[in-house]
């Protein structure tokens, strides 16, 4: 039979396949034929040598495909990115368009040393009201007066602290505090975060002019999946339009409600929302959570000084049993040790960061009374008991009493009938005895007792 001959240079050796974290796509290298000159062959060995090129020819093809899908799916989700719920300090809450770079970084030292940082707080974001304007080029102009250095500079500041950097805008023309907006520069902003260092972008809502959301929010997945940076995207749109139907592919969390507000059990003015308020609008949200893509009840107010310290731990553990994003939102700087304790403290944010992803959910409402459950890696689970009310509430709570069936439990082996698990208190550290007794405890109004069961070795 007579063969074709290979013409031309073939790519030899097969191709490298290697993961660039930094450009956060899969590369593929073709090592050439070095040697110049082609040695003769016959005819036997010219079909093996034939047939072999064509096999690597496929081989490489198929790498290519599949290398290109895997960057793509990679770039447009960013879901390896926020594999667990996103944590840090945001500063919105406490300082509203009261940023400069002094406070960011200020609030970057503190992270550090106040044990922040090795409680798991990464993310720094500055929110709205860094941006003045932009040049005839279209580049978005920080404050020249309250960012001197620059963002660029500012962003290699957090990074020398072993942190990562966070900014804002939205898909709106205007920000929510009338800033220029993303709407229509949505691939020059991409570009220029990646180029200042960017790791994370809040993406807010406001002047939206009737845009679809789904839509507007894709655009910026697509402009950071081609910046050239790994960069979470997380969506600020309050809820609208049930963002947790289209937001895992489109972000790595989204908002679920409107803003919070630093109460406990409050309804203010347009968008404030208390701790119990935002926790009601969770239920039934917990099935779009996972590694990747989180709901995200809003920022913490712990420590802004509205609620009581109580009140404080219940809404820190209710966000953790949510496996919601903990992003502090308060003065770092001026915390008192009580507060810095709830922050910090890493029984609890283990519950929120466990690997397994799962988003706690109501188990059982006694009125006054809610159980609520997040089941954890390795068969254990988290339960806190929230009371709503205002005055003291007497637990006694029979274990075995409760059939335990819903979705997320069975995606783990926690199985309260066939084990017996100690029950810890995840703030006092206590031991409050096993699963085959009744958990017996008092909780004070708009307190909650957290516990872990861990099983019984
Ligand atoms: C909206 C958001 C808030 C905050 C402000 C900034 O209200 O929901 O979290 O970002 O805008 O203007």
């Amino acid at each position: 039979m007579q063969m074709k001959k290979f013409i031309g240079k073939p790519y030899a050796g097969k191709p490298h396949v290697r993961f660039d974290e930094g450009a956060g796509k899969v590369l593929l290298s073709f090592p050439l034929y070095s040697t110049g000159k082609k040695k003769p062959v016959d005819q036997a060995d010219e079909l093996q040598t034939n047939k072999l090129i064509y096999m690597k020819i496929n081989t490489i093809l198929l790498a290519v495909i599949l290398s290109a899908t895997i960057s793509i799916s990679y770039c447009q989700t960013n879901e390896r990115l926020a594999l667990t719920p996103p944590m840090g300090w945001n500063s919105w809450n406490k300082f509203g368009c009261n940023v400069s770079e002094k406070l960011i970084k200020e609030m970057a030292d503190v992270i550090v040393k106040s044990g922040m940082k090795d409680a798991g707080y990464q993310y720094v974001v500055i929110d709205d009201c860094w941006q003045v304007g932009r040049d005839k080029e279209g580049n978005i102009i920080p404050d020249p007066e309250r960012f001197p250095s620059g963002i660029k500079a500012l962003a290699d500041y957090i990074h020398s602290q072993g942190l990562k950097f966070g900014i804002y805008s939205c898909a709106g023309s205007l920000t929510c505090q009338g800033r220029p907006g993303s709407r229509g520069y949505q691939f020059q902003d991409a570009r220029q975060y990646a180029a200042w260092g960017v790791d994370y972008l809040k993406y807010d809502w406001c002047s939206d002019e009737g845009q679809n959301a789904k839509a507007a929010y894709k655009t910026m997945t697509d402009a950071l999946a081609i910046c050239g940076r790994p960069i979470v995207f997380s969506i600020c749109e309050w809820g609208e339009s049930k963002p947790w139907e289209w937001g895992n592919g489109t972000g790595n969390l989204w908002r679920t409600t409107a803003d919070i507000r630093d109460c406990f059990d409050c309804q203010l003015d347009w968008g404030g929302l208390g701790v119990l308020q935002i926790l009601d609008k969770q239920v039934g949200l917990e099935s779009f959570a996972g590694p990747g893509h989180w709901n995200d009840p809003d920022m913490l107010e712990v420590g802004n000084g509205g609620m009581t310290t109580g009140e404080y731990k219940a809404h820190f553990s209710l966000w953790s049993i949510l496996a919601s994003p903990l992003m502090a939102g308060n003065d770092l700087r001026i915390m008192n040790p009580e507060i810095k304790e709830i922050l910090t403290n890493k029984d609890v944010i283990s519950v929120n960061q466990d690997t397994l992803g799962l988003q706690g959910y109501k188990f059982i409402d006694f009125g006054d009374l809610e159980v609520w459950v997040k089941p954890l890696a390795v068969g254990e689970a988290a339960f806190c008991f929230l009371n709503r009310s205002n005055v003291p509430v007497d637990l006694d709570y029979d274990w075995k009493k409760h059939g335990m069936y819903h979705k997320s439990i069975a995606k783990s082996t926690f199985n309260i009938k066939a084990n017996e698990y100690d029950v810890i208190d995840l703030w006092t550290k206590k031991n409050l005895g096993t699963s085959k007794q009744n958990l017996k405890a008092k909780i004070e109004g708009h307190e909650v007792l957290m516990v872990r069961l861990k099983l019984k070795k």
